[in-house]
């Protein structure tokens, strides 16, 4: 396979760091291709603004979504967004690799997708009718290929757990693998997260470096979380909201997009 790792950290030498060169090693004594784009080492430029869209007059309003539509069809896009958008078309998986920063991604991770993905590749693809909403959720530019993320978090396991005070782990990342991975084509793994992640120490390391160097190995065989695909007629077009008789009895958020949550199949694919 080829593999894009997407690593954001600003010091090499962190457990983040240390997780990228773990995943970089498998994957090639894996045979598998690999490339990293290192945010912080690179220079990326995080913040969306008019200097992204070249075509735009200077006395145009700036509507992102438009401007982005518009230099992305006339192939316009800045040379630093082309690049990574190639990179995503080239690898068959990305992993994103990131510490929790307040329940999240770093700014600079996160500015990353709000560049890369324009109008007509990340978003905006498709068309909409009475039995499809665009090519979203599973379908889209991305389709066909994996995604992971691996994140350092500081908290512990039980406080990210079912009932744990931070939420469990997979409602807070669902915004990334559902609304980020997903939404234009990924299949989207289970996520790999260390906890307590400022605590690890040697032998602690060594554990973590194993379960992740295993990961790697199943990187393509490993289920993927099972969302619903929006127009497999789960949902009604257009509120997009989930037939009713789907999910689980009394389920409500999140939950309610994993198929086969009643009967059980979440559990058991969800992740640490
Ligand atoms: C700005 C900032 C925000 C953080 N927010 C969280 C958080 O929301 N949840 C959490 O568990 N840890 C949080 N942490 C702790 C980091 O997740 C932790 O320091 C990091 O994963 C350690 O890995 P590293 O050595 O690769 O940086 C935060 C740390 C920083 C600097």
């Amino acid at each position: 396979m080829k593999v894009l790792l997407v690593y954001a950290h600003p010091e090499p030498r962190s457990l983040t760091g240390s997780l990228r060169d773990v995943a970089r090693e498998t994957l090639q004594a894996e045979g598998h291709e690999v490339v990293v784009s290192d945010l912080y080492a690179d220079g990326w430029k995080a913040e969306v603004d008019r200097a992204d869209f070249p075509p735009l007059t200077p006395d145009a309003r700036l509507k992102v979504p438009a401007a982005s539509g518009e230099a992305f069809t006339a192939g316009a896009l800045t040379a630093d967004v082309v690049a990574e958008q190639e990179k995503l078309l080239w690898a068959d998986a990305l992993i994103l690799l990131f510490p929790l920063w307040w329940f999240s991604m770093p700014a600079i991770l996160k500015g990353w997708v709000d560049r890369v993905y324009a109008y007509g590749f990340g978003y905006g693809v498709g068309e909409h009718n009475d039995t499809r909403w665009g090519d979203r959720y599973g379908e889209g530019m991305l389709a066909g290929k994996r995604a992971m993320l691996v994140v350092t978090a500081g908290g512990w396991a039980d406080h990210y757990s079912d009932r744990g005070i931070n939420g469990p782990i997979n409602d807070l990342l669902f915004p990334i693998n559902h609304g980020i991975l997903h939404y234009p084509g990924y299949d989207v793994l289970p996520p790999f997260v260390v906890y307590q992640a400022d605590r690890v120490d040697e032998a602690g390391f060594e554990a973590v470096a194993e379960d992740l160097r295993e990961r790697m190995r199943t990187l393509a065989t490993t289920r993927p979380l099972p969302y619903r695909r929006q127009n497999g007629g789960d949902y009604l077009i257009p509120s997009m909201r989930l037939c009713d008789g789907l999910g689980a009895p009394g389920a409500t958020g999140f939950a309610l997009h994993l198929d086969g949550a009643e009967r059980g199949r979440a559990a058991d694919t969800a992740g640490d």
